[in-house]
């Protein structure tokens, strides 16, 4: 379809108008997003806004209903097995046999992707990752942190272009959160484009170049951290300037609780103009 230089014109990642039901349930009511090659991505939402549907529509594992989305220049319907061969997705929940260790779960993933020297990358990906003195120990002794770096480090041989990465620290201790950002950081900077979901706003303020809110179907705010935070002017409360936190922001946009009010505009009026 189309060549290779058009498509490495593209962004990363285009969604348009993605529309997404189960049964009754109307969970993406046309969804816009753009992500550009090597770039951080971080789509925010409460539980069960829809970031796991978006992510599983662009790896190609569910189908939407209306709407296109293309990953590296290929159409996530037509083109499903040029995505999967530009993708990697770690998932909500760590992909890690905890039988093997964690060398051997790296070279079983580069046997079955064909890979000539399994030994090699896995010791090098352990490197990477900070996972050498444990590589040899069984997945099922490492802790939370080290379990999501060694899973991370799984999706990345064979150096997928994109990859997705699914709340990739729900559950991890601040350290070890931590280590997973660095992680994440470290793929970027290799020119990895990265679209991570997340409930934790600092995390989207850490690692983002762009974030966006999943609200209620639809992406309700998209822009840098400084963008988002224009949002909301600064509060002036008896001369002391308070710069709006990005949480100030997705409360103001989502509503107090995460459930009830606006949508479809993202402005507020500032704080302290009323009297
Ligand atoms: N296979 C399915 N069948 C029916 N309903 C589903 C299915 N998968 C998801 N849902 C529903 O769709 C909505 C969105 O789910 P999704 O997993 O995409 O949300 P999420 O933003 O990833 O949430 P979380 O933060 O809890 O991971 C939820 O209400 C969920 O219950
Ligand atoms: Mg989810």
């Amino acid at each position: 379809m189309s060549t290779h230089t058009e498509r490495s014109r593209e962004p990363a990642i285009r969604v348009q108008n993605i529309e997404k039901s189960y049964k009754e349930l109307h969970v993406l009511k046309g969804v816009d997003l753009e992500v550009a090659r090597g770039s951080i991505f971080a789509l925010l939402g409460s539980n069960g806004a829809g970031k796991t549907t978006v992510v599983r529509i662009l790896s190609t594992l569910l189908k939407a209903d209306g709407g296109s989305a293309s990953v590296n220049g290929y159409d996530v319907a037509s083109q499903a097995g040029d995505v999967r061969e530009s993708i990697s997705l770690t998932g909500q929940f760590a992909a890690v046999d905890e039988v093997l260790t964690g060398r051997e779960n790296l070279i079983l993933v580069a046997r079955l992707r064909h890979l000539n020297n399994p030994g090699t990358v896995a010791d090098d990906l352990l490197a990477r990752f900070s996972l050498t003195d444990a590589g040899g120990r069984k997945a099922a002794t490492y802790s939370g942190g080290m379990r999501r770096r060694l899973d991370i480090s799984m999706s990345l041989i064979g150096n997928p272009p994109v990859i997705f990465l699914d709340e990739p620290t729900t559950g991890l201790d601040p350290q070890a959160r931590i280590e997973v950002w660095d992680a994440v950081k470290e793929l970027a900077r290799n020119g990895t484009t990265v679209l991570l979901t997340t409930q934790y706003l600092d995390e989207a303020e850490q690692l983002a170049d762009r974030i966006a809110i999943l609200h209620q179907g639809r992406i309700i705010v998209n822009g840098t951290l400084a963008e988002l935070k224009a949002l909301l002017p600064p509060a002036k409360v008896e001369y002391v300037e308070k710069q709006p936190t990005l949480e100030d922001v997705f409360f103001a946009v989502v509503g107090d609780n995460g459930s009830a009010g606006t949508t479809g505009t993202t402005t507020t009026s500032p704080a302290g103009t009323d009297k």
